[in-house]
């Protein structure tokens, strides 16, 4: 079968992008923004660096921003009847994966109503229709949600969060500015790079990997080893260094899918809320282990491109390979600060739940090594 890579129409990347927006939305006569937000972006002035092109290029436009992170069905329900009442005839995503997402899910089902419950779009969807016009603008540097066929929506009453796959939502145009990443406080940044980190490692070893995403994760893996304690002390090149690389692990992932960390990571930010980088940057190190021997070369691959002395020299064992390639992103976990374990986070009551929820999650699939509810519960189990 045919491999298939799907990407965004246009992307500009670097420092000053934004001001792109105005030329291309001009340039294709669209009219009316609906800009979909989240509050916090508001508040903090990110989401205007963003309505101050479109206001100077005298460009209308709309602000929805009625969604939490991890949204939900409802905050998505919400921002249907929002654009509809808008008068808006194409989306401005401004935001980390929440918005983003958010508006992804608007979109599709604003041109495709029968999905209207949100529900019925978990897993490939069988959309007929391309999402509205949609122009993405990442504030984290981590989901790659700007290029990604995927979304993630929470479903609050059964207490999960489900990934929808739909080449028809992918943005039309990314705007990968890193002036829009630089008010991101040190937490945040640290564990939106480290999902950046997992989105590259997943992607590198799952199942559908092939020549090229192969190229794309590396690289990403590469970049974020050496920009990401510098993007975490704000410094300018780290945050340009690591808006690329969450950039080119979601050309890569988006079009191969992941594994069992974010398989495990949905239910935590579904039934904790834990923010999605954190639960993946807790699990990474542990699943990488549990994945080590069904993974080939890769891992010392791997150690390579997070610059472990010695690994690429064919002296150098594959199991001493495969530890330096745990042990370099378990170092990186430290020093950006991310919490070792689950503690305070996970219930041993919850585990259950926890692990049948992460074997239906579409991810699951995905991973190098074949696995069971019975095998997550105690890998969960492990970190509490
Ligand atoms: N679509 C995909 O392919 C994909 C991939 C991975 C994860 N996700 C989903 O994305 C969501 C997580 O997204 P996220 O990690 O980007 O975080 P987020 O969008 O949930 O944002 C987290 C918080 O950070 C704030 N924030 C964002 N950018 C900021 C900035 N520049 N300055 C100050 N504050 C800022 C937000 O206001 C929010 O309060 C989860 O729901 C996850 O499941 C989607
Ligand atoms: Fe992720």
């Amino acid at each position: 079968m045919a491999s298939r890579i799907v990407l965004n129409r246009i992307s500009f990347h670097g420092k000053g992008a934004v001001a792109e927006i105005a030329h291309e939305v001009k340039g294709l006569f669209l009219k009316k923004a609906f800009v979909c937000t989240d509050p916090d972006l508001i508040k903090y002035g990110v989401t205007q660096k963003v309505t101050d092109v479109l206001e100077k290029a005298g460009l209308a436009y709309h602000i929805f921003s009625d969604m939490k992170a991890n949204p939900t069905i409802e905050n998505v329900q919400k921002g249907i009847a929002a654009f509809k009442e808008s008068g808006a005839d194409y989306i401005i995503s401004v935001g980390g994966g929440s918005a983003i997402d958010t508006g992804k899910a608007i979109g599709i089902i604003i041109n495709n109503p029968e999905f209207a419950d949100v529900r019925s779009l978990e897993g490939v969807a069988p959309t007929k229709n391309k999402a509205v016009f949609t122009i993405a603008v990442p504030t984290t540097a981590g989901t790659a949600a700007e290029v990604t066929i995927n979304y993630v929506i929470t479903d609050t009453e059964k207490s999960r969060k489900f990934v929808c796959v739909d080449a028809h939502d992918i943005p039309d145009i990314a705007i990968v500015d890193p002036d829009m990443m630089a008010s991101m406080p040190k937490n945040l940044t640290a564990a939106t790079g480290m999902d950046a980190l997992t989105h590259a490692i997943e992607g590198y070893i799952t199942k559908g990997a092939w020549e090229m995403t192969d190229m794309m994760h590396l690289r990403a893996i590469e970049l974020i080893a050496r920009h990401l304690r510098s993007a975490v002390q704000n410094e300018p090149e780290g945050r340009e260094g690591m808006a690329l690389a969450q950039y080119i692990a979601g050309m890569g992932f988006s079009n191969v899918g992941l594994g069992i960390v974010h398989a495990m990571a949905h239910p935590l930010g579904a039934v904790y809320d834990t923010p999605h980088g954190v639960a993946n940057a807790i699990l990474l190190p542990s699943l990488m282990k549990y994945n080590a021997a069904y993974t080939g070369e890769k891992y010392r691959n791997i150690a390579v491109a997070m610059g472990v002395p010695g690994a690429g020299n064919e002296k150098t064992s594959l199991k001493k390979a495969r530890l330096g390639a745990v042990a370099a992103v378990e170092q990186l976990a430290v020093d950006v600060g991310i919490p070792q374990n689950l503690k305070g986070i996970v219930m041993e009551k919850d585990l259950d739940f926890l692990a049948e929820s992460a074997f239906a999650d579409a991810c699951r699939p995905g991973n190098p090594r074949d696995t069971s509810v019975a095998e997550i519960k105690e890998l969960y189990r492990a970190l509490i």
